[in-house]
């Protein structure tokens, strides 16, 4: 019997063939260390945590929620973009609350896409920049990451060579899975180009707290008349260490939230009221957990760092994110990201994602996430120290999985 339309669209997740054999090697007893999936492995705060528990008692937050998210949940992160940005936005016509920033990206899709309209999405990116779209029937082309001078040369020649134009062009920054991070003045040139060209940015800043080196990320709506043409989407997943909370936001132009505002009240009823009034709280604190976050990840990069590179590996330190972007040792990239990543599975005892989960563009790369401790990333490092030396003396190792394909 014939796939289904939507179904066909979507191809079987790259990762999950690392995460079998994940499995299979637990199973066999091995102590697999997991720097795969992005994530967070740290508790949430004892105050959110505490703040849930004493709303739930009450049983007035047990009905429906608000599908939008209660007015104090909105104005919270007005208050964070003013405090945090110095962008003043509307809580009633510029914000709504999301189940998670995936399912306010993956909706906004759904409200604006046609089919057969063009998106230019980054290649590698989190996969559902790209698969929102194909699943609302849209047409995805490929963009380059990195946000130098290149960019918008590329923008240009994409735009140009779109039929029809393109309706909107993604952005990610800080990156997953590449920690690329963008300028103000980046932004700028990208908001003055979509504006002449009517052209909506979709802006995704899940990290935007998750940063070690240099100035934290700007948001794309600090650009004067950002406004106009784009729309940000935020998470607590990261910031907070909430992840299974599933609570994030979509803020900026009015229509486009109206938009998403719109379809997601024939979806949903909002997030459970008390995890809204535990966001609340979180939103509205001192800043101290998000620091404690931001620390933790930061030095379990710079263990990752130091510790790779003296296993042999070198790993470029990533500004921002809870990823490094690592580039495929020279011996092994002929295998490709997904067969360089079994190896590591089964030689090393390491999973990580393999690049090509992220686009075609990034096989030559595979993703490490901080969710493990620094112990465990040390002995990740010596695991792989130990497998780099035995594939150099013995290459027969690493072609033989590879055959076995
Ligand atoms: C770039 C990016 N956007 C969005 C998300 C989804 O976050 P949320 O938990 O808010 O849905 C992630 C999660 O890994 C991400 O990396």
């Amino acid at each position: 019997m014939e796939e289904f339309h939507k179904v066909r669209r979507l191809p079987p997740y790259v990762f999950e063939q690392v995460n079998r054999l994940k499995g299979a090697a637990r199973a066999n007893g091995a102590d697999i260390i997991d720097l795969g999936m992005g994530n967070p492995d740290l508790p949430t705060p004892k105050s959110i945590v505490d703040k849930l528990c004493d709303v739930v008692r009450d049983p007035r937050t047990h009905r429906y929620s608000s599908s939008r998210g209660i007015p104090g949940l909105r104005r919270a992160q007005a208050a964070y973009y003013a405090r945090r940005f110095g962008v003043k936005l509307d809580p009633e016509r510029q914000i709504v609350a999301t189940l998670g920033s995936k399912e306010g990206f993956a909706n906004m899709a759904q409200a604006i896409t046609a089919p057969g309209d063009v998106v230019l999405c980054p290649n590698p990116t989190y996969p559902i920049h790209a698969f929102g779209f194909i699943m609302s029937g849209g047409v995805i082309r490929s963009m380059k990451v990195e946000p130098d001078n290149d960019f918008i040369p590329a923008l240009e020649r994409a735009v140009r060579h779109s039929i029809p134009k393109p309706l909107a062009l993604i952005l990610n920054y800080p990156s997953n899975p590449t920690a690329h991070v963008a300028s103000l003045d980046f932004y700028k040139d990208v908001v003055a180009y979509a504006k002449k060209n009517d052209i909506i940015i979709l802006s995704d800043l899940a990290y935007a707290e998750i940063y070690f080196d240099g100035a934290p990320p700007p948001s794309i709506l600090q650009v004067p008349g950002a406004l106009d043409v784009a729309v940000e989407f935020t998470s607590m997943s990261k910031t907070f260490s909430m992840p299974g909370w599933r609570m994030g936001f979509a803020v900026g132009n009015e229509r486009l939230i109206a938009a998403l505002t719109r379809v997601k009240s024939y979806l949903d009823y909002g997030a459970f009221t008390p995890i809204q009034v535990a966001a609340t709280a979180a939103l509205n604190g001192d800043g101290s957990d998000v620091e404690e976050v931001r620390g933790v990840y930061h030095r379990r990069r710079d263990v990752m760092v130091d510790a790779f590179a003296r296993a042999g590996w070198q790993i470029p330190a990533p500004a921002a994110t809870m990823f490094a972007w690592a580039p495929i040792p020279e011996t092994f990239r002929h295998l490709g990201s997904l067969e360089f990543s079994k190896l590591l599975v089964e030689k090393a005892d390491v999973a990580v994602a393999p690049g090509i989960g992220f686009g075609e563009h990034g096989d030559d790369f595979v993703r490490i996430a901080l969710v493990e401790n620094e112990h465990r990333i040390r002995q990740a490092a010596r695991n792989i120290k130990r497998f780099l030396g035995s594939a150099g003396e013995a290459p027969d190792n690493v072609v033989a999985l590879n055959a076995r394909r």
